[in-house]
């Protein structure tokens, strides 16, 4: 199973954005992450636009050479902005006004039909679609259901309990994803995952069998104002077995 590192750049932008000028850009750290080995890029255009606007998506698209994922709320809006950009992948998330980041998993079982009409919309341009699921049964299924080809479980909980030096907690969510991962293979979805995975806590996630992409955001690009982005970046393939 290959593993590959999609950098999440969103907060490249946010640097620009607090001071709405045009540096930063985006596209230059993803040039750069992506010579230093990640698989491909991903970027959140938020309802909002607080960090990644709709230029950048477009400007990443004639740029990146790898994978772009783009993730976004499965909105009808959303939906025909990434038909118009092509992504390679789409990967649907919940999304809150006020949250300071994406707070958990989809809800796709008691959304099913929105996020399904969203699915077959993305695949009939080519899109692969994803969704960010809890690892949990009842999401697993409901992803099989709605015909997404991969889900991104979070791993937000793992991260928290191993912040708080929970080694219950660390091994009782590893042992989760590890299950949800074995149940989604084998009803035919592909497996990423990723939120909260940093330097230290990613080593009990990249043990986990049968995932094939990680996303990683803020520690990334946190370690990466201090070192540099390629310094970063491949500190991080590193970790994760690249
Ligand atoms: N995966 C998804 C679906 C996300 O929404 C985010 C945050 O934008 C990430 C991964 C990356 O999380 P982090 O920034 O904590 O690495």
């Amino acid at each position: 199973m290959a593993k590959n590192l999609c950098v999440n750049i969103d907060h490249i932008a946010t640097i620009r954005e607090a001071r709405k000028v045009r540096e930063p850009e985006p596209v230059a750290a993803a040039i750069i992450a992506e010579l230093a080995g990640c698989s491909g890029i991903t970027v959140h255009l938020r309802q909002d636009r607080r960090h990644i606007n709709d230029d950048d998506v477009r400007l990443l698209r004639y740029t990146v050479v790898g994978s772009l994922n783009l993730e976004m709320a499965p909105t009808s809006e959303m939906v025909q902005f990434a038909k118009t950009v092509l992504p390679n992948m789409v990967t649907l998330v919940p999304e809150g006004p006020n949250e300071l980041t994406t707070e958990g998993g989809l809800n796709v079982d008691a959304k099913a039909a929105e996020v399904e009409a969203a699915v077959r919309a993305l695949q009939s341009s080519g899109i692969f679609v994803s969704v960010f699921i809890d690892p949990k049964i009842d999401q697993v299924k409901a992803a099989r259901k709605v015909g997404a080809d991969y889900v991104e479980f979070h791993t937000g909980h793992y991260a928290e309990a191993f912040e708080r030096h929970d080694e219950r907690g660390i091994e009782s969510e590893l042992l989760k994803l590890q299950d949800q991962i074995t149940l989604a293979l084998k009803s035919g979805l592909k497996v990423n995952a990723g939120h909260g995975l940093n330097y230290r806590n990613i080593k009990g996630i990249a043990e986990l069998s049968g995932i094939e992409e990680f996303n990683i955001g803020h520690s990334i690009i946190a370690r990466a104002a201090l070192v540099g982005m390629e310094k970063a970046v491949k500190e991080m393939l590193n970790l994760i077995g690249k």
